[in-house]
């Protein structure tokens, strides 16, 4: 059954059953492969995305939740990639393995839409559900605090 939404500011239409994983089909139909899949059970983050500006787990969010909505993945977070969780990513040089990284700025980048300047308690609380193996927890947060301060 085809599902239409927006994804990056351009409509989209995928024909799947309703219950297929966002993030299926924004990594195999629309090749969007920033979004990773890290668990597929809605416990590390790997793949947030932002629905209607709300950061989900797109593993577990099935195309009939998304029918008629605004997707934003970790490309259309900025078209020139200069968020300025993205640069301060760079300047703090967070990224080990890189591969839960874009989940995490997705993850981040809701917080900042709502809160402009987050105490470190208010960081470390929304960022909570999302997992770095590597342990980049410390820059993640400097990080943010940066963007934060330089948006
Ligand atoms: S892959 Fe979705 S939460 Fe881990
Ligand atoms: S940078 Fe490797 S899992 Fe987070």
């Amino acid at each position: 059954m085809p599902v239409g939404f927006t994804i990056n500011g351009k409509a989209a239409s995928v024909d799947v059953e309703p219950d297929t994983p966002l993030l299926w089909v924004v990594r195999e139909h629309l090749k969007l492969t920033g979004t990773k899949f890290g668990c597929g059970s809605g416990l590390c983050g790997a793949c947030t995305v932002h629905v209607d500006g709300k950061a989900v787990r797109s593993c577990q969010t099935s195309m009939s939740e998304v029918a008629g909505k605004t997707v934003t993945t970790i490309e259309g977070l900025s078209p020139s990639s200069t968020h300025p969780l993205q640069k301060a990513w760079i300047a703090e040089q967070v990224p080990q393995c890189g591969y839960c990284q874009s989940g995490q700025i997705m993850q981040a980048a809701e917080l900042l839409a709502k809160t402009k300047k987050p105490t470190r308690d208010q960081i470390v609380a929304h960022m909570d559900g999302n997992i770095c193996r590597c342990g980049t927890y410390p820059r993640i947060v400097r990080a943010i605090e940066r963007a934060a301060r330089e948006a």
